[in-house]
């Protein structure tokens, strides 16, 4: 058995990974060197949309070719030119080219050769299917790409590049099996564990990367599906129910496959709860119905990894060896660890900016737009001390030393550090930035406290 691939998402210390111009050394660089540099364009569709999708991908690329401008991460204004594309355009984003512009500052439009992926988001909400007696539902099943994951893989900050390394470990997978390569010759599989300390974001890095791959396949799969089975509601008081709910889940989930152009994930999370459940089965502290359960489910998912089109994607807060053959298996295994003081400076700038945007905080600078930098470019003004600069090195300062205050907090404390601020404020209806991160830094330090005491 080969040793499984491990694929570090902790965000290691910011010397290791990152020299002094903040640039990863690690991080593969996407380019083609003699040839141009492959870069994502995704287009998404309105939903009134009817237009073909080939239609709509070559209006892009015309609109691309005869924009004369540089390649950098973000939105990129539909053309008022093409009445085309404005009727069917609701945006245009452009994705990771953040590894190369941190190496080579600047992507030019001669040197890139744009990749352009259209979709429209399924408004579709998840659709439940429960054990029938009001009990937890068994699974919930997602039409790909949702409505209720529009932005979730671009809102989760880890150190630059990890998330695109998942993204191409698992394209890569997928691409052998596109290509028939031969499984007795070059082996892989298409099952990704994702594990580490609780409110890191695994699970919802297991969604949004279903919901990237949905994109960026759906040409070679035009329909996808993500199914999360919630082991807890199989283990529950019924039993003797439990072994009829897994046969029904994965007939559905086998009519899925059958059709082969689909794409389907299977979510399975805190998968560590089946070997518990099997363990304690087999002590004879658990009825022995459970472990039937817990073996079916095992052996279906087994019978299910040899399907071309399906992804399986687990989760655990365990990092030691899960006793359960088919993780055991994973070829992609990756530690998810609480965020860096960058990603933590990122994730705390983006709810700044998002209270800022809602009027939550009210900006008194003169400037009417008020620009927070970036880690690393905050890091380069402080290099160079050139304070005076446009684009508040004071109040970034600021959110470093909040950032630096939230050392060991989890990605989701993180996201709830704003509100709880907010809170305690003792006027919550006139607040400046400056004051409000103060006031952040502070509960961040009674947060950490209090993790401490709990400890
Ligand atoms: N690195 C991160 N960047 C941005 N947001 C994050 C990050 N980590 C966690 N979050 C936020 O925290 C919330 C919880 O994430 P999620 O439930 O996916 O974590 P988890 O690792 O699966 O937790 P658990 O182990 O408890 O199941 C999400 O809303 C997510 O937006
Ligand atoms: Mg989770």
């Amino acid at each position: 058995m080969s040793e499984p691939m491990e694929i570090s998402l902790q965000n290691a210390t910011v010397g290791d990974s990152l020299d002094q111009n903040g640039v990863s050394e690690s991080v593969p660089s996407p380019i083609l060197t003699q040839e141009k540099v492959l870069v994502s364009v995704e287009v998404c569709l309105k939903a009134s949309s009817t237009s073909r999708s080939d239609d709509v991908r070559s209006a892009v690329e015309r609109m691309l070719e005869n924009r004369s401008l540089s390649y950098t991460d973000g939105s990129v204004p539909v053309s008022l030119d093409d009445p085309f594309l404005v009727e069917n355009v609701q945006r245009i984003c452009i994705c990771e080219t953040d590894e190369w512009v941190e190496k080579h500052d600047v992507l030019l439009f001669w040197q890139v050769k744009p990749v352009v992926h259209v979709f429209q988001l399924s408004e579709e909400g998840p659709c439940e299917e429960s054990s029938g007696d009001g009990q937890l539902s068994i699974f919930n099943e997602w039409i790909l790409p949702a409505k209720e994951f529009d932005g979730l893989w671009e809102s989760l900050i880890y150190e630059p590049g990890l998330k695109q390394r998942l993204l191409r470990y698992a394209a890569s997978a997928l691409l052998f099996t596109e290509k028939g390569v031969n499984p007795f010759l070059v082996s892989w599989n298409r099952i990704i564990l994702l594990h580490g300390p609780p409110g890191t974001g695994k699970t919802s890095l297991c969604k949004a990367l279903a919901q990237k791959l949905s994109i960026r396949f759906n040409t070679r799969y035009p329909q996808c599906q993500l199914v999360e089975v919630n082991a807890h509601s199989l283990f529950s008081k019924w039993f003797s129910e439990s072994g009829k709910l897994v046969a029904k889940l994965f007939q559905k989930i086998q009519e899925m496959v059958e059709e082969e152009t689909n794409l389907v994930f299977v979510l399975i999370d805190e998968v560590e709860s089946l070997a518990a459940a099997r363990k304690a089965a087999l002590s004879g502290s658990e009825p022995s119905d459970s472990i039937r359960v817990v073996n079916a489910l095992l052996t279906q998912l087994d019978k299910l990894k040899s399907s071309p089109n399906v992804i399986i994607l687990t989760t655990s807060n365990i990092t030691a060896a899960i006793d359960i053959a088919f993780v055991d298996r994973a070829d992609i295994k990756a530690y998810v660890g609480p965020p860096t003081i960058q990603a933590r400076y990122e994730i705390l700038r983006s709810c700044l900016q998002e209270l800022l945007r809602s009027g939550i905080l009210t900006n008194s600078q003169e400037c009417d737009r008020l620009l927070l930098l970036s880690y690393t470019g905050l890091k380069e003004k402080l290099n160079v001390a050139q304070i005076e600069e446009p684009g508040n090195p004071h109040l970034c300062k600021q959110l470093l030393e909040a950032a630096e205050a939230c050392e060991g907090l989890s990605g989701r404390s993180l996201r709830k550090l704003p509100f709880l601020a907010h809170a305690s404020l003792a006027n919550p209806y006139s607040c400046d930035p400056s004051k409000f991160l103060c006031t952040m830094t502070d509960t961040a330090k009674r947060e950490c406290a209090g993790l401490l005491s709990e400890s």
